[in-house]
């Protein structure tokens, strides 16, 4: 075998990306199957009661209407665990939103129409959608999203904060968000006998598959769940949601192949969102800003359905050297829709309000804001006592300030102008941690010379496909093109969830290991791959929950320039630079693309993104694109992305760490900075619209 380039490092494009662009790609609502029919739901107009009629009667006058399903009359699921798949199993209505009811028709239209036909009536009973800090009910959960445990105490917060001279006691809101993938959610699902096969849009069809045998009772083996392309999922995806269970549900009833495409403006109640968080930060230092006491409290809700704990105290365990620290987090459970992940769940809201913090510290201290976060780097990741793997924060601080002309800036606040706007500039640190889950490859090597991998992997748009073949290319040592990578299929080996940062690593760990035993296995046949081929299996059961004996984390710093205008209150972004250390950058093509997806995120998040919770019918106010905006092109300036290559041996064969969610940490919290730096005024709750400003 010739010793070829590395690709694993190259800027190789997407090798979809053709498919893509000329439409060839199917995604989950784009599957033509003979005699399809379509799907449109109900919904409650209820924010809590029960259903105690369901009139279909004009519904079903139209002759394509095939059928209206609700509770009552649709083939009841088994309980597979899951509050969010188990559709039409009760008449309780447990949020405005849930979908109570599923038309089904020849036509697209028909469905609609068959939907805004049906008339159900409920027993409202009261319902209560309003978080405060102070409300009653707040309980601390058994455990945080992550599996985080919801208190921890070092040391003793109290005495050290109240003997600090220097201290900084803010409290900081976060707004409901909402994912908003490019693909909203859908699926088609046919049955033959008692095997089910699926086209779904998620985030990881392996959970999909044991969901959808679990619900319907079935051999996993008859479940085919089919998700070659999955246009953006942000968290929303990460397990099977309510479309997925009903297209099942419907074929099934129907006897035909069913297609539910969600409509956008119901993703919003029933495919999860961000909770709205009320995070309390003090900091505790002495007069050159090294700080003794930390403390974070997070209040949060979630619903009646499910304990879904958004975890912002976490990153505060680790980010920053406080000998005395308190993080906790107390939930309410409210009759409002499910939460969930959303990109970087936890460490997204929890760093805006602990690097918010820092910055009004570095304030209070008369510090830089860069020098002061360098001051406080701990050597060891405060709460566990543990070594870091790698940790280049000070770096990506130090190369960041440099890049974006930090030290150029004159640090009094309010005093830069621009005509009549008004000019400022922030900082902030990122950091996300390195998740890696078990998964199972398969390579194969052809007597033809070309070969196969095999991993249930999904690309949501991040470009995992591509990464998954260098990673095989390299391990085999032939060229890209020899090598092909099937993913996003249920029946190939198990692959984890595209989720927390973790595919590449997850995915790649058994790919690059049967593909190093496999060309182990092509050298010892003297290079000539026999009739038949060869194949091997691998697994990553040993190693992926191996390595805990080091904090692993990745770092970031970002660096934001901002104008106000003073009479409409408009914040516009002039611009934003991050610097990452994520490990290995894998392809730094589509690696640019992440962060620069992520800190647009943030953008959103701060400035233009954020849901209302109407306490009077207990839903959100914004349910489309329209009302909730995220951030277009005319929103986003120049975004500069840079990355410290590091070679940390604690990972995985590949050197890499997650960057998927990493851009969208400290993004908000460096534009709220320079909002400050700009006006002189602390914003402390998102979105930072006009009214906020003037
Ligand atoms: Mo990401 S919120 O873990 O899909």
């Amino acid at each position: 075998m010739t010793t070829l380039p590395r690709v694993t490092g190259e800027a190789v494009a997407r090798i979809e990306a053709r498919d893509k662009v000329t439409g060839a790609a199917s995604y989950a609502a784009d599957h033509p199957l003979d005699g399809l029919t379509h799907a449109w739901p109900v919904t409650a107009t209820v924010a809590r009661g029960d259903i105690t009629a369901v009139d279909d009667s004009e519904a079903l006058r139209d002759p394509a209407v095939l059928a209206v399903l609700t509770h009552a009359n649709a083939p009841r699921l088994a309980d597979a665990g899951d509050p969010m798949v188990a559709v039409l199993r009760s008449p309780h209505v447990a949020h405005h939103g849930q979908i109570v009811a599923l038309a089904v028709a020849e036509t697209l239209e028909a469905a609609r129409a068959a939907a805004g036909a049906v008339r159900v009536t409920y027993d409202e009973q009261p319902h209560d959608v309003v978080l405060t800090a102070d409300r009653p009910g707040l309980y601390t959960p058994d455990e945080v999203n992550a599996g985080h445990p919801a208190d921890r105490r070092r040391g003793d917060f109290d005495a050290a904060y109240a003997a600090s001279e220097i201290t900084v006691d803010a409290v900081y809101e976060v707004t409901p968000l909402h994912n908003h993938p490019m693909e909203p959610h859908a699926a088609t699902a046919v049955w033959d006998g008692d095997a089910l096969t699926v086209f779904d849009s998620n985030q990881g069809s392996t959970v999909v598959r044991s969901t959808l045998a679990a619900l319907f009772e079935v051999d996993e083996a008859d479940v085919r769940v089919v998700s070659e392309h999955v246009g953006g999922g942000f968290g929303s995806k990460g397990t099977p949601r309510p479309h997925v269970a009903l297209a099942a549900l419907a074929a099934k009833a129907v006897g035909r192949p069913v297609r539910l495409a969600l409509p956008r403006n119901r993703i919003a109640a029933v495919t999860g969102h961000r909770a709205p968080t009320i995070q309390r930060v003090r900091l505790g230092a002495d007069a050159d800003g090294h700080i003794d006491a930390l403390a974070h409290e997070t209040v949060t809700q979630t619903s009646t359905l499910t304990e879904f704990v958004e975890q912002a105290s976490v990153s505060s365990r680790m980010m920053y050297a406080s000998p005395h620290s308190l993080t906790t987090h107390r939930v309410a459970r409210l009759d409002v829709p499910s939460p969930s992940w959303m990109r970087a769940p936890g460490e997204c809201p929890g760093m805006f309000a602990l690097e918010s913090a820092m910055d009004e510290l570095a304030s209070a201290c008369g510090l830089d804001p860069v020098e002061l976060r360098i001051r406080n780097e701990p050597p060891v990741e405060p709460d566990s006592g543990r070594p870091f793997s790698s940790r280049h924060l000070v770096d990506c601080l130090r190369e960041g300030a440099r890049r974006f002309g930090w030290h150029d800036r004159d640090p009094r606040p309010a005093v830069g102008r621009d005509g009549p706007l008004l000019i400022g500039s922030g900082v902030a640190a990122s950091t996300y941690p390195v998740w890696v889950f078990p998964s199972h490859a398969e390579a194969y090597a052809g007597s033809d010379g070309r070969y196969e991998v095999r991993v249930n992997a999904t690309d949501i748009g991040t470009g995992a496909r591509t990464v998954l073949t260098q990673i095989a290319a390299d391990a085999l040592g032939v060229p890209l093109d020899l090598v092909r990578v099937s993913i996003g299929r249920g029946d190939l080996p198990a692959g984890s969830v595209a989720g927390g940062s973790s595919g590449t690593a997850s995915w790649g760990w058994p790919v690059h290991k049967a593909c190093t035993d496999l060309r182990q296995r092509v050298s010892d046949a003297g290079g000539h791959v026999p009739d038949g081929g060869l194949f091997v299996r691998a697994d990553t059961e040993q190693e992926a929950g191996g390595g805990t004996e080091y904090s692993r984390h990745a770092f970031g710093a970002q660096f934001a320039e901002v104008q106000v205008d003073t009479v409409t209150g408009e914040v516009r972004v002039r611009r934003m630079l991050g610097v990452f250390a994520a490990g290995h950058i894998l392809n730094p093509r589509t690696a640019r693309s992440q962060f620069i997806g992520g800190m647009t995120m943030g953008l959103g998040m701060a400035l233009t993104e954020g849901s209302f919770l109407d306490p009077e019918f207990g839903d959100f106010t914004e349910r489309d694109l329209a009302s909730y905006h995220v951030a277009a092109c005319a929103d986003v300036p120049e975004i500069d992305v840079h990355w410290i290559d590091e070679d940390d041996p604690h990972l995985n064969p590949m050197g890499s760490k997650g960057i998927g969610e990493i851009g969208i940490v400290g993004a908000a919290a460096a534009l709220a900075n320079a909002v400050h730096h700009a006006t002189g005024m602390r914003v402390r709750r998102l979105p930072i619209h006009p009214d906020t400003i003037l």
